[in-house]
């Protein structure tokens, strides 16, 4: 199939050309200043520096999770597995319920996490930016575990699961 002539995006075709891009799912979770847990399912995580571990997330503004961020100065990321589907919809849903009923886990300094992720993560905002229609906190990753299991993977609106072509892991040479 080819490609249709050029043109400039409307929002719909922002999300459409960028649902190109192949993605892993996470929840980006804090505390509501209340003592509440407040939390969304995102697919802007993004891995930004090493030394110090800095990550990001985009998050939309007008979300109670990005004002509790931006009020607490710290959140959580966990990184969904591929048996975790019906938690990024839950997570994604206006509305509905997010932390109610459900294994949940808490970090060291007591932030709510996704039991049974593949990796939980904790930063202090280090950053924060609002650019366009989001604010990006930039975080400093201070206490983290992961465990071995498939990905969640979000394609062109869908959610599947990543599957290796069995070949030889990276050497991370940068
Ligand atoms: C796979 C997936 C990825 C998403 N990624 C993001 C994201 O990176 N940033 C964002 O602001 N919303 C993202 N969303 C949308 C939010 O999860 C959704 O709008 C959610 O309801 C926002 O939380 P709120 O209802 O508490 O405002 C994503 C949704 C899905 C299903």
């Amino acid at each position: 199939m080819t490609l249709p002539v050029f043109h400039a995006p409307t929002p719909t075709d922002m999300r459409r050309s960028m649902g190109r891009f192949t993605t892993g799912v996470a929840v980006v979770s804090a505390d509501d200043g209340t003592g509440n847990p407040c939390g969304m399912t995102i697919s802007s995580l993004t891995s930004v520096s090493l030394e110090p571990p800095i990550l990001l997330v985009s998050l939309t503004h007008g979300s109670r999770t990005t004002d509790a961020i931006a009020a607490t100065s710290a959140f959580a990321v966990s990184i969904l597995g591929s048996r975790q589907e019906a938690l990024a919809r839950r997570f994604a849903t206006r509305g509905g319920a997010r932390f109610e009923d459900m294994p949940v886990d808490h970090s060291r300094s007591g932030l709510p996490l996704i039991a049974d992720a593949l990796a939980q993560l904790e930063c202090r905002v280090h950053a924060a930016h609002d650019i366009g229609d989001h604010r990006v906190f930039y975080g400093e990753v201070t206490d983290m575990r992961w465990r071995d299991g498939t990905g969640l993977a979000f394609y062109s609106g869908r959610f599947g699961d990543f599957h290796d072509f069995g070949h030889d892991e990276l050497p991370w040479l940068y």
